[in-house]
């Protein structure tokens, strides 16, 4: 059954109860769709000399030019009435305003509020949830200030050098892609590591050459229950105190995290946890505390900037109308290509070593929230969801996997990111960079520009494969700020659409389940009794374990 925007259904915080398929105007992209096939990129181009200005779209520095998908301007506007449909203007207010939207955890999603000026109000139940931010930031700032001037000292008295930050997911792809992004901005001689891995070769490469004395390390965790986060906060606590005594650890363990009852059993003092809250989402948790160990690096003052820029992008993406609002523009984009166009990835390219990162902490944002098969009712979502996510930078992706974007038989869209003034000197290095760029999103949107007849097959190229570019003017605090924010509200879009809850992720538990039973079968010398394949992997790890 289609249904009108007029029947689209809306729920109570704007969602809408039907199935993104059956509103009336995904039929109509459907057969927009087919009507494109036998258009090309280079035609589009051709009939519209405008196109790459008229498909672009501006804010606050930012540049998203998406001329290079294969879309006409009936294409957007499709797609802002699929838009409108679900309700998504009604989601965003919802989501600002703090309603329950992560509905199978009860909570609301106001990640948004930490990134609020002190002053704005933000209302939870009543209480303005804007203060607590600012109180936490302020603790934090006092922190990191303390520890970049010298005055915190370790049991010893010598001034921190080192932060490591301990967490998993959120609570370590937000800081280490930060850190690595922003590392310009550091102070010199504080530098930041980052252990996430059970595998104990990640924490033993970390620690070793560290100096207990001068190292400080930052326990991040939203429930304080990760078992990856436990054993490694253990492991460092136990390397401290072997080397430095048993007291030596309140001067140099400090935690983050919503579980103050936890935080306090491990043995961390409660004056030395940053806290944040059950509304702040794991994957967008960096502005929160969970950002501390950046903060101790690039101090109080570039750690605001960053939430500045992710708050202009709210802003923006409150207030804009959903034509120029870059955020709905990405995310929709990603409706087309995923659902009409059958795309199953997305490759997310950023021409900047400073981000190499980023693919990794898009991957955990995009698929996490989306990679969901039920609809907020509980109901199978007969419609794709979450593409597959995955990248690396440019230049370096190009001499990897470019061969199969420009050739192979999946066509993959791609976010090209690139930043036009670098921070280094090296001026042959950046425009070599760029250029690269520019060639690539060429290449794949014309193929050979028209000269295919008079190449071998193996060496023609059919064009035709979708990217956007997002343009920022240079990588700083603010502008990192923006692009976090424009990907995590592009993700909030899609879910929208899609009417997954993008707050959750249940998905996880099961394996979380069975490796803690799978876990006291390995310590125990009971035969395992699982499927046979297993046991068997399990009786030889055990025969090594032993020997
Ligand atoms: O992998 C599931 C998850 O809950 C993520 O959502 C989260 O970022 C990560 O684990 C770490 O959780 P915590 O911060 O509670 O240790």
């Amino acid at each position: 059954m289609r249904r009108s925007s007029q029947d689209a259904g809306l729920g109570s915080t704007g969602e809408s109860s039907v199935s993104p398929s059956e509103t009336f105007v995904w039929g109509e992209l459907v057969a927009h769709h087919a009507e494109l096939a036998a258009t090309t990129m280079g035609e589009l181009f051709d009939r519209d000399p405008r196109r790459g200005s008229a498909l672009s779209a501006k804010y606050d520095g930012l540049v998203l030019d998406y001329s290079k998908n294969l879309i006409t301007e009936r294409t957007v506007s499709l797609l802002m009435r699929l838009a409108r449909e679900r309700g998504l203007a009604t989601g965003i207010e919802a989501m600002f305003g703090g309603a329950r939207i992560n509905t199978t955890e009860d909570r609301a999603v106001l990640h948004t509020a930490l990134r609020s000026p002190a002053g704005e109000t933000v209302l939870l139940d009543g209480v303005d949830v804007v203060r607590s931010v600012h109180d936490v930031l302020g603790r934090m700032s006092h922190l990191a200030e303390e520890i970049r001037s010298g005055r915190w000292c370790g049991a010893t008295g010598r001034p921190v050098r080192t932060v490591v930050n301990i967490g998993i997911g959120g609570s370590d792809l937000g800081p280490a892609m930060t850190y690595h992004a922003l590392r310009e901005f550091a102070q010199d001689g504080v530098e930041a590591r980052f252990v996430s891995n059970v595998d104990g070769h990640d924490i033993d490469r970390v620690l070793r050459g560290l100096d207990p004395a001068t190292t400080l390390f930052v326990i991040s965790s939203k429930t304080f229950t990760t078992v990856e986060t436990l054993i490694n906060a253990r492991t460092a606590r136990q390397w401290l105190v072997d080397r430095l005594g048993a007291d030596a650890v309140g001067k140099h363990f400090v935690a983050v995290s919503t579980n103050a009852d936890e935080v306090a059993a491990f043995g961390i003092d409660p004056a030395n946890m940053f806290e944040f809250w059950d509304w702040v989402g794991g994957r967008y948790s960096v502005p929160s505390a969970i950002g501390l160990s950046l903060m101790i690096v690039i101090g109080s003052g570039q750690f605001r900037e960053l939430l500045a820029g992710a708050h202009s992008i709210d802003s923006h993406f409150r207030m804009a109308p959903l034509e120029d609002n870059l955020p709905v523009l990405l995310g929709l984009l990603g409706i087309w290509h995923r659902n009409f166009c059958g795309a199953q990835a997305l490759a997310v390219l950023p021409y900047d070593q400073r981000l190499a990162l980023l693919p990794a902490y898009l991957q955990q944002l995009d698929m996490e929230s989306n990679g969901k098969s039920v609809d907020r009712y509980g109901r199978a979502i007969a419609v794709d969801t979450a593409p597959i996510l995955w990248g690396a930078p440019g230049t370096n992706g190009q001499h990897a996997f470019f061969q199969l974007l420009h050739q192979g038989t999946t066509i993959v869209p791609s976010d090209f990111i690139g930043v036009l003034e670098p921070a280094h000197s090296h001026r042959a290095h950046h425009d070599l960079l760029m250029a690269n760029l520019f060639a690539q999103t060429r290449a794949l949107a014309f193929g050979d520009l028209g000269n295919a007849g008079e190449r071998p097959p193996h060496r023609s190229f059919a064009g035709d494969r979708p990217s956007n570019t997002i343009l920022l003017p240079r990588l700083t605090p603010y502008t990192l700020g923006q692009l976090i924010a424009l990907y995590e509200h592009k993700v909030f879009v899609q879910g929208w659409i899609w009417g997954v809850n993008s707050f959750d992720q249940w998905g996880v538990e099961l394996g979380k389940k069975l490796a803690t039973s799978i876990h006291d079968d390995l310590e125990s010398d009971r035969a395992p009794s699982l499927d046979s394949s297993t046991n068997a992997l399990m009786r030889r790890y055990r025969r090594v374990r032993r020997s």
